[in-house]
Order: structure tokens, then C-alpha cells, then sequence
């Protein structure tokens, strides 16, 4: 079966103020259909700019992106896209954020609105519907930023860094709420983060990527079961093997980017 997604040498330059910088060295990367896939890497090694190249915000200097074997050309609504900023609208409530996309799709009140329902219950914020962003917690404004993206079914999900400015608490009740909405929904992810823990708590396969200009150094799959607890994770013996190895790879790349 052909993949989901597929990146092929790509390359990306950015010219600023005549200066060339390398964001992206010969990146390849399959990713199939169902599949967690996370990133890890140092700051300014182009995790966020592969994800722009993806949902065609960017287009690649050299290279292709196929998704379901066609190049992507322009903006796909069938990507969905996680941004770090939860970017909800102040003037609508948490429940007519959520229900946005299937607004603009033209889908009926009464259909929509039972459909953001669900998700707002299915990740515990009920009763919070009819409050406007400032009104919720950081944590609240990101589980509204993922299911505002899930509600419209898109074919993968790119996610960067969406837990980033969250605390270690929440961090960890969000990656076990968003694990249960992965496997009972069968969504395809790319998540990205600078958390290795985290990487490796979520992901069916883990890529590691170089300090700029970003290559994938490694790419390794965790075998830790199905369901995971990620409240118990790091006593996992394969986590911990999975995390020594991966932490070998990165910690070199994570010195060369700070200095
Ligand atoms: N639109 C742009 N114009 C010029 N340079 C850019 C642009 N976007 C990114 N870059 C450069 O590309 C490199 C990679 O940036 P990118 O934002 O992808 O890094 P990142 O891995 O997401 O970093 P962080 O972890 O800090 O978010 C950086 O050197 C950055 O300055
Ligand atoms: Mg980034």
C-alpha cells in the first residue's frame, strides 16, 4: 500500500537580506496511513517549516511532497493543522470555535453543534461550551485548538509543539486525551516537540532531526505497547531503552544549536 505521505529529497532555502539560509537538507519521510509519527530537534532545525511544507504554506526549494500520491500544490483541506498558538476567536464562545470548520463547510446548526458536543464532552469540557477563550485555562484553549481541528476529519493532522507552553501536569492529561482521540478516531499524526519524553510516550515511530541546516539523523519506532499510560510510561523497560538510544542522537544536535 502507498503511503499516506511521502517526502522526497526535500529541500528548503530561505533568501533573507541576501543571505541564503538552509532550513531543510534532502529530507525523506514516508508516513502511513493510521501512523503517530512525532519530531524532535533543536530549535531553528526546521521542524516547523517541514510542517508548513506539508500543508503547503511553503513550497519546497528542491523536492517533492506526494500526499495520497498527489504533489501537494497550495493549501489541502484534507490536512488539518495544530498550531502553538491556539488561534480560537475572542468573540466566539468555545463551542462555536469548535464548530467553525463545519460552519464554513455549510453544514447544518443543529448537526454541527451536536457533533462539537461530543468532543468538548470527549475531552472533558463540558460545561465550559458557552465560554469565550480568555474565560479558559491554557490547557482548555489547546484541547479547543485540537478538536476544532478533528472535527472536520482531516486525512493527517500536523501538530507543532501544541502542548509547548503548557505545564508538566497538564501536558501529560492532554497526551493521554489525545492518545485515546487517536486510537478511537484512527487519525494520522505528525507531532512535533521538544520533549523527548513526550515523543517517545505518543509515537508509533520517533524521527530525530540535526541542528540547522535540518537533516533526519534517525528514525525509530517504540515498541511500548497499545494502550499506553503515559502517567506510567518512563517506568517502561522499553521506553527507557527507547529513550537512552533516542537522547544519544539528540543531545549532541540540541549543544550545536545553543552554542
Ligand atoms: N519565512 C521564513 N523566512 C526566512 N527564514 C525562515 C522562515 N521560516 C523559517 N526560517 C528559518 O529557517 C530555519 C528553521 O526555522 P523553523 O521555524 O522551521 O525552526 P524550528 O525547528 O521550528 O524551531 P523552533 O523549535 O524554535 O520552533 C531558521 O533558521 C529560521 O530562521
Ligand atoms: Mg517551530
Amino acid at each position: 500500500m502507498s503511503p499516506l505521505l511521502s517526502i522526497e529529497g526535500v529541500n528548503k532555502e530561505f533568501q533573507v537580506r541576501g543571505k541564503t539560509v538552509v532550513a531543510l537538507d534532502s529530507v525523506n519521510l514516508t508516513v502511513a496511513e493510521g501512523e503517530f509519527v512525532t519530531v524532535v530537534g533543536p530549535s531553528g532545525c526546521g521542524k516547523s517549516t517541514l510542517l508548513n511544507l506539508i500543508v503547503g504554506l511553503l513550497q519546497a526549494s528542491s523536492g517533492r511532497i506526494l500526499f495520497r500520491n498527489r504533489p501537494i500544490n497550495g493549501i489541502n483541506p484534507e490536512i488539518g493543522y495544530v498550531t502553538q498558538k491556539d488561534n480560537l476567536l475572542p468573540w466566539r464562545t468555545l463551542v462555536e470555535n469548535v464548530e467553525l470548520a463545519l460552519e464554513i463547510r455549510g453544514i447544518e446548526k443543529g448537526a454541527r453543534r451536536q457533533r462539537a458536543m461530543e468532543l468538548i464532552e470527549r475531552v472533558g469540557l463540558n460545561g465550559f461550551e458557552d465560554h469565550y477563550p480568555h474565560e479558559l485555562s491554557g490547557g482548555m484553549r489547546q484541547r479547543a485548538n485540537i478538536i476544532r481541528t478533528l472535527i472536520y476529519d482531516p486525512g493527517l493532522i500536523l501538530m507543532d509543539e501544541p502542548f509547548g507552553p503548557l505545564d508538566a501536569q497538564t501536558r501529560i492529561v492532554l497526551q493521554d486525551q489525545l492518545l485515546t482521540l487517536w486510537s478511537t478516531t484512527n487519525k494520522t499524526i505528525i507531532f512535533i516537540t521538544h520533549d523527548l519524553v513526550e515523543a517517545i510516550a505518543l509515537a508509533d515511530r520517533v524521527v530525530v532531526m540535526t541542528s540547522r541546516p535540518g537533516k533526519i539523523k534517525c528514525v525509530a519506532s517504540v515498541p511500548v505497547p497499545r494502550p499506553r499510560d503515559v502517567y506510567q510510561i518512563h517506568q517502561h523497560p522499553e521506553f527507557l531503552f527507547a529513550h537512552e538510544r533516542l537522547w544519544k542522537e539528540l543531545r549532541p544536535e540540541v549543544k550545536l544549536a545553543g552554542g
